[in-house]
C-alpha cells in the first residue's frame, strides 16, 4: 500500500467493504484511477477484475479525471422536451468531448445528469454546480467561451 492510499486504513480490509473503499478514492480524488483499481483490489483482497465490475456497474463512480469545470446537462424530462440533446450536442462540438469524458487541456468534463430541480428554466445546465438556464445555442456557447477565459 503507497503513502497516496493510506486513508483507506481508516476502512477494515474485508472484501465486503469494497465499495467504501471506492467511494472514499472517489471522494479524495475527484474518480477512480487504474492505479487505484488495483490498489483498492490489492487492500480489499478482491481481484481487479472484480474491482473493475463493481467499478462499471454503478453509475456513480467515474473512471476519468473530472476536469475544472463539471458541466452538468439535465435530461430530466422538462429539459429533454425542450431540447437539452441539442444542448450536449452543441456543447460536443464546441469542446470535442462527449458524455462522460474530459477535455484534453482538463478543463471541462460533460456529464448528463436527471433533473436538476430548476425545470421551470428547462433547459438547463450546470457548471460546479451554478445552474445556467433558458438556454439556446448562443447562450450555451457563450458560456463556455466566458469558463475557458477564466
Ligand atoms: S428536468 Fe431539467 S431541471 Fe428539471
Amino acid at each position: 500500500m503507497g503513502q497516496n492510499y493510506d486513508y483507506l486504513k481508516a476502512i477494515a480490509p474485508e472484501s465486503s467493504n469494497l465499495i467504501k473503499g471506492l467511494q472514499a478514492v472517489q471522494t479524495r480524488e475527484g474518480y477512480v484511477s487504474d492505479a487505484s483499481i488495483v490498489a483498492v483490489a490489492d487492500y480489499f483482497h478482491t481481484p481487479v477484475v472484480e474491482t473493475e465490475g463493481v467499478l462499471s456497474f454503478y453509475a456513480q463512480f467515474k473512471s476519468t479525471r473530472p476536469g475544472r469545470y463539471q458541466i452538468c446537462v439535465c435530461d430530466g424530462t422538462a429539459c429533454h422536451i425542450k431540447g437539452s440533446p441539442l444542448i450536449s450536442e452543441w456543447i460536443s462540438t464546441e469542446l470535442g468531448i462527449t458524455a462522460g469524458e474530459t477535455d484534453a487541456d482538463g478543463l471541462f468534463s460533460l456529464e448528463t445528469v436527471a433533473c436538476l430541480g430548476c425545470c421551470s428554466l428547462a433547459p438547463v445546465f450546470s457548471i460546479n454546480g451554478k445552474v445556467f438556464g433558458n438556454l439556446d445555442r448562443k447562450t450555451t456557447i457563450r458560456i463556455l467561451k466566458e469558463y475557458r477565459n477564466k
